[in-house]
């Protein structure tokens, strides 16, 4: 069987090649820049590679009920939209995708919205969105026949990686900034048997020393910079328009690192209408750290200056990238679909997350961008009373306990981060009290805190 119908497109040049003759840094030999995988005749009615959308939403659904373990997997599940391998047997999963939409009440009321909803992709098999690009690209390295794969990570890529090559019997090589990832995802890469090694560097000088390690050594690079990770990574798309019955949200909010997640959803989406699934598509706004905002600089100053990194600083450490790969697709998304790119600062993202956990949603502080965006969103005018929004949640709340701790235990901010919002921040803090072992003392101290 051959399922593989795709070939790699620059998003610089244009040039085409086929996906084995892509270069181990995945750029483009003529112009250096990044590709995307493209599907021939999807855009042209007649062509007989053109899925039906019909026959497929009906496909689809009827595979929620197999015992399959292809279909079990929310991503090839949708394995007509990802044509990328000759042959799906290869496919290494771990039933990742078909992660839960909560509701979000309590935050649609302060925000004067009707609906408002969180896509949890930190309900993925090792807590974050990543499992998701990675079954699709970690599938394409075993079909391809290599025995080592690596990447650079803030924590969470190198969990997923070490996990999927662990389960494929393959070797996976990780680099990451030492003392810079959140332990949770250190212990993950540990337990799954990668080497890691803990460079003293940041996650764009991890990225730099691999890209070296991958033009010498036959390793297989599963940095976002691989296109195949972002067809895997498109998938919740899907599971979104699917849980809407194929309308879809007025705005997507994601947040924003090294910007592969937002070029993903918004390819996601943009395929969804070429092949008539959906009849338009949702705003993608893209929410980065203060600390970390290449892109919502460039974004502000659009057509002044060039696109500049930065020196990247901010607690939620999954996002600390200050010179994002796929700077370009992701600011192609925000403009096409009209949404915005922001940045929020260290309090509001602790504010923000602290918020979510009070409906009963932990995520990562990476994740809590989002809706820490979306009020800024809400105050600029930029998401109207009736509109729907998704936001999209990256990482299991226990990646970084430390985070939510320190919060809590009001060590996380420094009082000028958290000036002029103490209130807020002391009505949201719930820390841990010592109690004396006794049923007066506890239901004393029960009554002392308020709901
Ligand atoms: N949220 C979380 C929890 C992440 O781990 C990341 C990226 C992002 C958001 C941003 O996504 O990079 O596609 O814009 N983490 C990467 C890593 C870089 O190495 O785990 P992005």
């Amino acid at each position: 069987m051959n399922d593989n119908l795709h070939t790699l497109r620059c998003f610089g040049c244009g040039a085409r090649i086929s996906g084995g003759e892509a270069r181990p840094d995945f750029r483009c030999a003529d112009c250096g820049d990044l590709f995307e995988v493209e599907y021939s005749g999807w855009a042209d009615r007649k062509d007989h590679n053109r899925p039906n959308a019909g026959a497929l939403r009906w496909l689809w659904r009827e595979r929620r009920c197999s015992g399959e373990l292809l279909d079990r997997s929310g991503v090839w599940r949708f394995r007509e939209l990802l044509p990328i391998l000759e042959n799906f047997g290869n496919a290494v999963t771990l039933q990742e995708g078909n992660t839960p939409l909560y509701a979000l009440p309590r935050s649609a009321k302060a925000l004067g919205l009707d609906q408002l909803y969180a896509k949890h992709q930190g309900m993925n098999p090792t807590g974050s969105f990543k499992d998701t690009g990675m079954t699709a690209a970690l599938s394409v390295a075993r079909e391809r026949g290599f025995e080592w794969v690596a990447c650079a990570s803030t924590g969470n890529t190198s969990a997923a990686m070490a996990a999927y090559a662990a389960r494929a019997g393959m070797r996976s090589l990780v680099l990451i900034p030492e003392g810079k990832i959140a332990w949770g995802k250190l212990s993950q890469a540990m337990d799954y048997g990668a080497v890691t090694c803990q460079l003293n560097t940041d996650f764009d000088g991890c990225l730099r020393v691999l890209l070296e390690i991958v033009r010498e050594a036959p390793i297989y690079l599963l940095n976002s910079m691989n296109p195949y990770r972002l067809e895997g990574q498109k998938t919740p798309a899907l599971e979104i328009a699917e849980a809407f019955d194929w309308n879809v949200p007025d705005h997507l909010i994601v947040p924003g690192g090294n910007l592969a997640n937002s070029s993903a959803l918004g390819k996601g989406f943009k395929e969804m209408k070429e092949l008539g699934l959906v009849s338009r598509v949702p705003k993608i706004s893209v929410i980065q750290a203060e600390g970390a905002n290449p892109l919502a600089r460039y974004m502000s100053a659009r057509g002044e200056k060039e696109f500049k990194p930065v020196e990247a600083n901010t607690r939620a450490t999954a996002i600390r990238i200050g010179n994002p790969a796929s700077w370009k697709k992701a600011a192609r998304v925000v403009e096409e679909t009209g949404g915005s790119c922001l940045d929020v600062t260290e309090a509001e993202i602790a504010i923000a997350k602290a918020d979510l956990g009070a409906e009963g949603l932990g995520c990562e502080p990476a994740s809590a961008v989002t809706l820490a965006g979306l009020k800024k969103l809400r105050a600029q005018g930029a998401v109207g009373d009736g509109e729907t929004v998704v936001l999209l949640l990256t990482g299991h709340t226990l990646k970084d306990a430390d985070y939510t701790i320190d919060f809590h235990r009001g060590t996380l901010l420094q009082p000028d981060e958290a000036a002029g919002r103490e209130v807020e921040i002391a009505k949201l803090r719930r820390n841990a009290i010592s109690v004396e072992a006794t049923p007066a003392a506890v239901l004393s101290a029960m009554k002392d805190i308020p709901a």
